[in-house]
């Protein structure tokens, strides 16, 4: 295999310098192989079954991948399309997808004899760093926008031995910094802006084709996913470009990729909506998905020409919409974080708008479990009732006799 400059196409063999970007114009790279496997040549579970598309046969692993595709009948009879899973990847070892790329960027890291690890990151890349790090026994730097991760992707960067850095600005000023650490060659940089990376997320795609063509005879008609750097988006591009150019996937049959955004964080769907062959970077970005809070994709121009080819299109949500998407998906069992539910609220939008035909084979992309964030979840659910410690006065509170909490509870309730 040997690294591609989709900017120029400038190629360069992959692990004789440590590089992240093109050395002749800066564009981003990506891996390139001479051979691409078909379907039949994949064998065992996880990220590491697909190794016959990945640049190792095996990496740090703890494992990753085999999450599951889940069945949501009352979410998919309220939405009205055909058929609607959710791939739940808050099911892999540290709660997100970004195990998928760290299980192959570690492997990377070790070929090249790095010692010492870092990312930016909204949370979940850095606990998924830290602990492939520990794993592998490296050192490992996260550069985290300050008072705006939450708590549960700190707790686990924090535990698994991470230095934590808080940066006094937000996730695109922590990849800016993080980017010039790596450029003086003082960390390897572990952010999907490496190539590697990109090849660990592309399973996501593998294992979506292979279960829904094996549970439904056909593959779905579209992904819908939350976009932040636009990794994911990327990963899932080129994971169907080389399916079809192995002639595993027919080009009539690639999913059309459609990317959900945070309204106050939307620089990809505003690309895609007015046509613009580049993101423009917002300065200011807020939302309640702090995951996607996120206003220079990174990875746009390879993600932007896979949701145009594809035939998808991008959506903007606002944060009651993820809220309530985050409040059905719990409603059938599934629990995710609220970057994770955007991809439902787009869907949900996208159908009500006419965008989405009701007859369409669908698969939304959940990408972070629900503790990762448990302040959100709990704001999003019920909350708790004061009862005394007495099974009577319990039986009272739940025939709805109004004793929970005492005098207490009570005047709480009217404040
Ligand atoms: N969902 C979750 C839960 C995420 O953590 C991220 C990105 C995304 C979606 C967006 O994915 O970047 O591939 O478009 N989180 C990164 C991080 C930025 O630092 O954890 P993308």
């Amino acid at each position: 295999m040997w690294l591609h400059c989709i900017e120029c196409g400038h190629a360069l063999p992959p692990f004789d310098d440590v590089v992240f970007t093109c050395p002749e114009c800066d564009g981003l790279l990506e891996a390139r192989y001479a051979d691409y496997p078909t379907f039949d040549d994949f064998s065992g579970e996880g990220v590491w079954r697909y190794a016959a598309a990945l640049p190792f046969d095996e990496g740090v692993s703890l494992p990753e991948g085999n999450t599951p595709l889940h069945e949501v009948p009352r979410l998919e009879a309220d939405i009205g399309v055909r058929n609607l899973r959710v791939k739940h990847e808050g099911m892999n070892p540290t709660g997100s997808f970004k195990d998928r790329g760290m299980t192959v960027g570690v492997r990377v890291a070790e070929e090249l004899g790095v010692d010492r690890l870092a990312c930016a990151s909204t949370g979940n890349t850095s606990a998924a760093l830290a602990a492939y790090g520990a794993r592998a026994d490296l050192e490992t730097l996260v550069l985290l926008p300050a008072g705006k991760v939450a708590a549960g992707k700190i707790a686990q960067a924090s535990l698994h031995g991470a230095r934590i850095l808080e940066v006094d600005g937000n996730f695109d000023a922590c990849l800016d910094r993080v980017q010039d650490l790596a450029a003086r060659g003082e960390a390897y940089l572990l952010n999907s802006l490496n190539p590697f990376r990109l090849e660990g997320q592309k399973t996501i795609g593998l294992e979506i084709l292979e279960r829904f063509r094996d549970e439904e005879g056909r593959f779905p008609d579209r992904i819908v996913l939350p976009v932040g750097n636009a990794g994911n988006t990327a990963a899932l591009y080129k994971c169907f470009r080389e399916l079809v150019h192995a002639g595993a996937l027919a080009p009539g049959d690639v999913p059309k990729l459609t990317g959900v955004q945070a309204e106050g964080a939307a620089p990809m769907v505003e690309a895609v909506r007015e046509g613009n062959a580049e993101t423009r970077r917002w300065d200011e970005v807020e939302t309640i998905a702090t995951a996607i809070r996120i206003g220079n994709p990174v990875n746009a121009p390879k993600a932007l020409p896979g949701i145009r080819e594809t035939g998808g299109t991008a959506v903007a949500v606002s944060d009651e919409e993820i809220t309530a998407a985050q409040r059905d998906l719990a409603g059938e069992g599934v629990g995710v974080e609220p970057a994770s539910a955007a991809s439902v609220a787009g869907l949900r939008k996208l159908v009500a708008e006419g965008e989405v035909s009701t007859g369409e084979d669908v698969v939304c992309l959940t990408t972070g479990h629900l503790l990762k964030d448990p302040d959100a979840a709990a704001a999003a659910g019920r909350d708790p009732e004061d009862v005394p410690n007495d099974t009577d006065a319990i039986l009272d509170h739940l025939a709805g006799k109004d004793v929970g909490g005492g005098l207490f509870g009570r005047l709480r309730g009217l404040l």
